[in-house]
């Protein structure tokens, strides 16, 4: 049965033995949409791991029903920017082959930013793919696909080939889309020859231990104005504070490199009287390095109105 996993039940970086109890090659589809294609296309694989990566929850849901159904082993499916995913958890030399299928063309100027397939993700890919892995892209997007073949020569990384695409990738719903008006299917694989030089560290993630400050003093009940506070490798936005007996919740949004996510940091009174404000499981958020510094934003906030900080734990 295919399982799904938060991006907060991943090691940092994650073993590939212990997402799936055997050795089998493990082959990563990006932006899987509805799962059509690994439904229609696991077959022709043997045996394999699969792994797929959407940000999109009512896709995952629409794939994980139709795994399910196909009764399709060994296929875990997450929740989470495909770009961190590779970067921070997948292991160096790990994957043996990446699908993409039909991704988001981001065609106007400046967005060309955003594309999967810009030369900096090729130098990234070089370093998780196993040796002659490879990337197979379809699309319906020139511009993209011509995007793409400049990108990984820039990178002098990869060897290029262009076969048909696996039939499986013509009947994806995005695929079926564009063929009905009448656009054609460019299809290219882009197998790894050496790993990049550079290195590409991962984000600093902890396990579950919660960060969290004691303070002493009256907690505010004046709102919280809206706070931005910039780090080297991240943003801390304080959005908005909840008063409610004695108790203080303040919504934060915290930017990350390919990451950003909303999270709420309690202030509060625990059992034995001390007032704590900490990381509220809530939302099962990631503990990164910038949900830490987080933590010290609002503690800092905190101390400007009037609260004294006794022991910083984050
Ligand atoms: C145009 S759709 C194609 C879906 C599917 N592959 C198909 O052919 O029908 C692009 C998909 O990529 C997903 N996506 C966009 N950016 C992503 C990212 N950074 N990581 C993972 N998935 C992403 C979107 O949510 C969307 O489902």
């Amino acid at each position: 049965m295919p399982r799904f996993l938060r991006p907060n039940q991943f090691l940092y970086p994650q073993p590939l033995e212990a997402l799936f109890a055997n050795s089998k090659p493990l082959f990563l589809e990006v932006g899987f949409g509805d799962g059509r294609f690994w439904a229609a296309h696991h077959a022709l694989e043997g045996a394999v791991n699969y792994l797929g990566v959407e940000v999109s929850g009512v896709s995952l849901q629409k794939a994980f029903a139709r795994y399910k159904t196909a009764q399709l082993e060994d296929a875990v499916l997450t929740r989470i920017s495909a770009e961190f995913l590779i970067r921070n958890a997948l292991p160096e030399k790990s994957i043996s082959r990446v699908f993409l299928n039909f991704p988001d063309p981001w065609f106007k100027g400046k967005h060309e930013e955003n594309r999967f397939v810009r030369a900096e993700t090729f130098e990234l890919l070089s370093t998780r793919l196993t040796e002659n892995g490879e990337l197979w892209l379809t699309t319906d997007h020139p511009p993209y696909y011509d995007f793409a073949l400049e990108q990984a020569a820039s990178t002098g990384l990869f060897e290029v080939t262009t076969p048909e695409p696996p039939s499986a990738a013509l009947q994806t719903k995005y695929a079926m889309r564009w063929q009905s008006q009448g656009l054609n299917i460019h299809h290219a694989r882009f197998k790894v020859i050496k790993p990049a030089s550079r290195e590409f560290t991962r984000l600093e993630i902890q396990g579950d231990a919660m960060p969290h400050a004691q303070l002493s003093g009256d907690i505010p009940n004046a709102p919280l104005e809206k706070t931005v506070a910039r780090f080297e490798h991240c943003t801390v936005i304080l959005l908005e504070s909840f008063a409610r007996e004695n108790r203080l919740l303040i919504l934060a949004r915290i930017e990350e490199p390919d990451y950003a996510q909303e999270i709420l940091i309690g202030v509060g009174v625990n059992d034995d009287g001390r007032v704590i404000t900490q990381l509220e499981t809530f939302g099962q958020p990631l503990i990164t390095a910038g949900v830490k510094k987080s933590i010290g934003v609002v503690t800092d906030w905190l101390e400007t109105q009037g609260m004294t900080v006794v022991r910083r734990s984050y």
